[in-house]
């Protein structure tokens, strides 16, 4: 089954914190017992942590963000596995080892990209990474905006590379970003909108991929 989920993308800025803390909120609306570890020296999800401690105190800020780093990561993401439904790693661009373990840790790698060429190109080297290490894959289009023509040339060469991506496209939505602001999400700040719909049904995908054992709430 799914339980660690590793957000990784050598390239920088395609969303992997974003979507990390967007699952993170989602799972833990779902009724999922959640943690999230940051790997990344950049720290964001931490600093979203810290947001979210702020406003809700610290014995209601769940999920909690743990930050890893170095040799220990493989060991501790392992431990957390043991007591999380849903362990996410939000991992550093430029693939270095912190990312390699990370990705042999997880059950499942999610690659976010944006539907463009230089994105489809960085992206191989993620998912050598991951093939090397045996590890099942999901990539997801995430910034979609209009440009309908790049999305299917994408998906196209996905489709040729029998590379899996994730019928479910993330929007361009500022509700991403002004949620996050937050130090929360769009599960919490707009349940019924189509960001809450995008990231669900993105979810429903995930578990759909890792081996079936979805829980009852992602199928809803
Ligand atoms: N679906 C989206 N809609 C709108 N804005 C988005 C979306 N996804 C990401 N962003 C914005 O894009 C920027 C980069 O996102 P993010 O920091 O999540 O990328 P990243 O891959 O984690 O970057 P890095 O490689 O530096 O860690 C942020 O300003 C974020 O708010
Ligand atoms: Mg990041």
């Amino acid at each position: 089954m799914v339980c660690i989920i590793t957000v990784a993308q050598q390239k920088g800025g395609v969303g992997k914190s974003t979507l990390a803390a967007q699952l993170a909120i989602s799972y833990q609306a779902l009724g999922q017992k959640v943690v999230v570890v940051d790997i990344d020296p950049q720290g964001s999800l931490t600093y979203w942590y810290q947001q979210r401690i702020a406003r809700l105190g610290n014995a209601e800020a769940t999920p909690e963000v743990r930050t890893i780093t170095g040799w220990r990561v493989h060991n501790e993401v392992l431990r957390l596995s043991e007591s999380y439904d849903r362990v996410i790693v939000d991992s550093p661009p430029h693939t270095q080892t912190e990312a390699k373990i990370a990705i042999r840790s997880a059950d499942l790698v999610l690659i976010p990209l944006q539907p463009s060429p230089l994105d489809v190109w960085a992206t191989q080297r993620t998912v050598e990474l991951t093939t090397a290490e045996g590890r099942p894959m999901l990539a997801v289009l995430n910034r979609i905006t209009g440009r309908a023509k790049l999305v299917e040339a994408t998906r196209q060469e996905f489709a040729a590379h029998g590379i899996p991506l994730a019928e479910t496209g993330i929007a361009n939505r500022v509700a991403y970003s002004v949620s996050l602001a937050k130090g929360s999400g769009v599960a919490e700040t707009s349940p019924t909108s189509a960001a809450a719909d995008e990231i669900n049904r993105l979810i429903v995908e995930i578990e759909q991929h890792g081996a079936g054992q979805a829980f009852a709430g992602a199928a809803a």
